[in-house]
């Protein structure tokens, strides 16, 4: 058993982030973050483009990137986090700025600010187009140096521990639901190791694997997500997958490699297989749209040609800025054989962000006591129907802060719960085939990516539902019998995630951001979030 003050389930820009400042604020207290896989095998090691803030006052100002965050969002922002994220961002662009983060600068010294979709300014700081990389290496470094910080990889959080776990009936109406830690699996050992904390934190990112086409790592399996769910918190805002327009097209490369929007920010145009600049034939900002009509255009696109990608022209572009802004992907087109100055990148889009997720309040407190979550495994209100490109790692450092504040005044009076029983794993056994398990994981990718994409019908949803209803009662039945193993979890959690959408896009009955169903192809006149 372990017991710790601070717990933090995830190791990417929003876990690392917090451990720091609770870290730093109570240099007396014990911080531990748990993280599955390799330290810095997360989402925001992959971020490209850049994290948006208002930093040119001269050109931009806080109205501005708040009204590209609400229109974007598509009406389902909450106005208020979208002020808060926009005008506390600055201030936390800062620490990771002085916690060593590089963005880049021009000979001025002023930062090179990019545009992406939905931009009226351009307010996007970067390290070149690998921007996330870089902000996951000065994080960890700063961790490294903190002595009141440990740091567990290859453990896999299984599931929170609640009143459930003291035998009481815990359901969706139980007033006050309180977390007293995890438990988790230590792959090295295989022992499943009961830790309790004070205070917890999920920062557990996304949920593309649900998808067979994503720019997700495989980390990204909704674990956070499905544990609260379990635990009877609540989860909002699901059917808003955000589709990028423009991964790579490589057939049977898994993840996608993303191609920045940053590249159609600098003056990248898309283009049909006749070569054709279509974007202007469904939006007047053409190429610079909002996320979710240039990937429904491009789908559309797709289908009517019957292609399986488009094009992305940078051939115009001045070659030697385009290798100095975007090396990472001037190399990786070269390595497929693709030369960006003469020849044009097959694009296709891809499964790239979770919009909602664990409901929180405006200081990341989730519907479970003592609980917080924060980055892309929550839902702040700041995105609504659609997120405005590389507001996320701005979100992340944001909330993360809020969090802090919030659990430092809390910490002192919660106490490590006592007679918490260890995990029970009697009547389990080793698994016979794990062909079981990776194919359920197959066949609910095929279920999410065929019925519930980027263009949705009621039909395919109803179809989708049936399809979950029994992989989930197959995965129910293995779990029962089975000694756990990430595999097995992650799979079970990507049914659950799969099931939040499909339930949550089910109850929507228009069409609104990222949720397109031809069946309402109009907005309702009334704003809801679907909550479960
Ligand atoms: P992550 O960085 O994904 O970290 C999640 C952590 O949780 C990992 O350490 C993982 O191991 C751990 N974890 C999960 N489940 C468990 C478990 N059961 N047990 C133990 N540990 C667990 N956003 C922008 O704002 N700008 C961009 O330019 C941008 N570009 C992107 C490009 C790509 C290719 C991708 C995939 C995303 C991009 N995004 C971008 C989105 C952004 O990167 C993510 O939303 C953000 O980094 C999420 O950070 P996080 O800390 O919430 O989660
Ligand atoms: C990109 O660089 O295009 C991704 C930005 C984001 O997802 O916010």
């Amino acid at each position: 058993m372990i017991e710790t003050d601070f717990l933090v389930i995830g190791s990417g820009i929003a876990g690392l982030s917090y451990a720091l400042k609770v870290a730093q604020h109570y240099p007396e207290k014990k911080v531990l973050i748990i993280t599955k896989t390799r330290i810095d095998e997360t989402n925001t090691k992959y971020a490209q483009g850049g994290i948006a803030g208002v930093t040119d006052f001269e050109h931009d100002s806080y109205e501005k990137h708040i009204q590209d965050t609400l229109v974007a969002g598509d009406g389902l922002c909450n106005p208020r986090t979208v002020e808060i994220v926009v005008t506390e961002g600055p201030a936390r662009i800062r620490e990771i700025i002085d916690w060593g983060t590089r963005f880049d600068k021009d000979s001025e010294g002023d930062f090179k600010l990019g545009k992406e979709g939905g931009h009226s300014e351009f307010r996007i700081l970067h390290h070149k187009d690998v921007t996330g990389k870089e902000i996951e290496r000065a994080l960890l470094e700063t961790v490294g140096k903190q002595k009141n910080i440990q740091i567990i990889k290859h453990w896999f959080v299984l599931d929170l521990i609640t009143q459930h776990h003291l035998g009481y009936l815990v359901t969706k109406s139980t007033p006050d639901i309180e977390c007293y830690g995890v438990y988790a699996l230590d792959q090295q050992t295989n022992k499943i190791v009961k830790i309790l904390s004070r205070i917890t934190l999920l920062a557990t990112g996304g949920n593309g694997q649900a998808y067979r086409t994503t720019t997700n790592p495989k980390i990204a399996t909704g674990d956070g997500v499905a544990m609260v769910y379990r635990a009877k918190g609540r989860i909002e805002n699901m059917e808003f997958i955000q589709f990028h327009p423009t991964a790579l097209y490589e057939p049977g490369v898994s993840p996608s490699f993303l191609i920045t929007e940053a590249v159609r920010g600098d003056g990248g145009i898309l283009r049909n297989s006749k070569e054709e600049a279509f974007m202007e034939r469904y939006d007047q900002r053409k190429d610079l749209a909002p996320r979710d009509i240039v990937a429904r255009a491009i789908d559309s696109e797709m289908k009517r040609e019957g292609t399986e990608h488009v094009w992305l022209d940078c051939h115009h572009m001045d070659n030697a800025k385009f290798i100095e802004h975007f090396p990472n992907i001037y190399a990786k087109c070269k390595s497929i054989g693709v030369d960006v100055a003469t020849q044009m990148i097959p694009v296709a889009p891809a499964a790239h962000y979770s919009c909602g997720g664990i409901k929180v309040d405006e200081w990341g407190r989730t519907s479970i006591n003592n609980l917080y979550a924060c980055g892309e495994c929550s839902s702040t209100g700041l995105h609504g129907a659609n997120r405005l490109a590389s507001n996320s790692l701005l979100e992340a450092l944001v909330f993360s802060h809020r969090c802090f504040l919030d659990g430092i005044a809390r910490v002192d009076s919660v106490a490590f719960k006592e007679n918490v029983p260890d995990w029970n794993a009697e009547g389990t056994t080793e698994p016979a085939e794990m062909i079981l398990i990776t194919q359920s994981g197959k066949e609910l990718q095929s279920v999410m990516s065929d019925y519930v994409g980027i263009v949705r019908t009621h039909v395919r949803l109803q179809r989708a539902m049936k399809r979950l209803d029994l992989l989930h009662e197959e995965i129910e039945s293995l779990y029962e019998t089975t000694a756990v193993s990430p595999q097995l979890c992650e799979v079970r959690n990507l049914i659950t995630v799969g099931y939040l959408i499909v339930k949550e896009a089910a109850f929507r009955k228009e069409s609104r951001g990222l949720h397109y169903n031809t069946d309402y192809p109009k907005k309702s006149v009334i704003l809801q979030n679907i909550v479960l």
